[in-house]
């Protein structure tokens, strides 16, 4: 979802006659949109602004920086005491007024902090979608979250539920049809408790909004995330089975497997609950992908908890997944807890659930080998050495299964008629966490 605001953000300064710029280097704004969900990213804020500084000296101060993002919305004026670099402070649900902030710290030559939660204003604003429009383009449907598992920031930086209306977003896929964008992947922190209005000013449900949007035909494929389990309605279990357009691949993060961690969490799912709802998505989707996140070292885990953790990954088989040593956030229930686990004890866990998961990517990989699969291009490959600069031009897509595939072309030109197309691939070489293949 960064990613898409970081998009937006540039549109709209886009729209009143700022360009993107590589570098910061001779920039005249500097926009660092940021997230707060672990220390480790919100850590990342200021020694990215102790980098820009040199640069707003270069300028005479002449630069504009701007802290956009959940690390904004959480510390507010704190970053003004912290960093004398920054000139604009604005939160995730309320960058529209970016443009206008500029506006008032060039008129006025003040700091401007907006910290407002207006989402619904704040879509009726971005209109443009200019950037992050390849093949493959993600739409925000919802934001926010009523949930509050006791590790999470995200109810408080980014505010209550909210859908937006199925028109607005139908329209949004139209447009991004129009540009030929052939994937829509929807967003939102809870996004299968998705429940805009529809055009009769009904709530719909994620399933409807997915079946309106695949109903257009430049629209070749469909993905949303993240789901809670809790939200994994019936509906949206049967589209996996009825809809040709959904892709096969469902990321439902449960964060562990001990029911007495997850209480503890307020995650008002068991492992139970987990098993069953896996069951059921499989039965509509037998080849379905099925991802996670999951948390170690929460306060209170046990050896024993984190053991039920492993086992159900064992049972389950995922085909890729993220997982995360427990990191305390300011403000959030389970950060004041007494039972805070070891650093060391952190890292082994998290260390035994990575290589196992690993394993279990690989595998999945490796059954690929032989398969012939639809891939949809979406740009160069990364260069995985300065060999291989020299001598190969090869194309990156994602599987209907979210796994990448890598492809060799022989020219430039060959390499530009694939860009933003489905092309069959036969995967000849499984690796760790991408496949290698030929177009067919
Ligand atoms: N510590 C570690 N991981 C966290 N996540 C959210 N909050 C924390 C935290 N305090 C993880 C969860 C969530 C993902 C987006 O980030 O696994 O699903
Ligand atoms: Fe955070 Fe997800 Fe829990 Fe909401 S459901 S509080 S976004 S982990």
């Amino acid at each position: 979802m960064n990613v898409y605001d970081s998009d937006r953000m540039q549109d709209l300064m886009n729209a009143v006659g700022y360009e993107n710029s590589d570098t910061p280097e001779g920039a005249d704004m500097v926009i660092i949109n940021t997230c707060h969900i672990r220390e480790k990213a919100s850590e990342k804020l200021f020694s990215d602004l102790g980098r820009i500084r040199p640069h707003k000296n270069k300028k005479n101060g002449e630069m504009i920086v701007a802290v956009a993002g959940c690390v904004a919305q959480a510390e507010g004026e704190e970053i003004f005491k912290r960093s004398n670099v920054v000139d604009i402070i604005v939160g995730p649900e309320s960058y529209q007024t970016l443009p206008d902030l500029v506006g008032k710290v060039l008129r006025d030559k003040k700091k401007q902090i907006n910290l407002e939660f207006i989402p619904d204003n704040k879509f009726d604003n971005l209109v443009e979608l200019k950037a992050g429009t390849g093949a493959s383009a993600f739409v925000t449907v919802q934001e926010g979250c009523d949930k509050f598992c006791t590790f999470c920031v995200v109810p408080y930086t980014r505010g209550t539920e909210y859908s937006r209306d199925v028109n607005k977003i139908y329209e949004d896929a139209l447009r991004l049809a129009d540009k030929g964008v052939k994937e829509i992947y929807f967003l939102g922190q809870n996004v299968n408790a998705y429940h805009g209005n529809d055009e009769n000013g009904q709530a719909s449900t994620l399933a409807k909004l997915i079946e309106k949007v695949a109903s257009i035909d430049a629209i070749k494929r469909v993905r949303y995330t993240t789901s809670h389990p809790r939200d994994m309605s019936n509906d949206l279990i049967a589209a996996h089975r009825d809809i040709d357009k959904l892709m096969p691949f469902l990321h439902l993060p449960i964060q562990s497997g001990s029911n007495n961690v997850l209480k503890m969490m307020n995650r008002k799912h068991t492992r139970q609950d987990y098993f069953k709802t896996i069951e059921k998505i499989r039965q509509a989707r037998p080849d379905l992908g099925l991802s996670s996140d999951f948390i170690v070292g929460f306060p209170g885990e046990t050896d024993q908890d984190f053991e039920d953790t492993m086992d159900l990954v064992k049972q389950i088989g995922f085909t890729q997944c993220y997982s995360f040593k427990y990191s305390p956030r300011q403000g959030t229930p389970s950060a004041d807890s007494k039972h805070q686990i070891d650093e060391k004890v952190k890292d082994e866990r998290l260390a035994r659930l990575q290589a196992l998961l690993s394993e279990q990517q690989f595998d999945f990989n490796k059954k690929s080998i032989g398969v012939k699969m639809p891939v949809l291009f979406e740009r160069e490959a990364p260069k995985a050495s300065a060999k291989e600069k020299s001598d190969k031009i090869q194309l990156w897509g994602k599987s209907p299964y979210l796994q990448s595939v890598i492809v060799d072309v022989a020219t430039k030109e060959e390499a530009q008629k694939y860009f933003g197309q489905i092309a069959d691939v036969e995967i000849l070489q499984a690796r760790p966490s991408s496949l290698m293949g030929k177009i067919v």
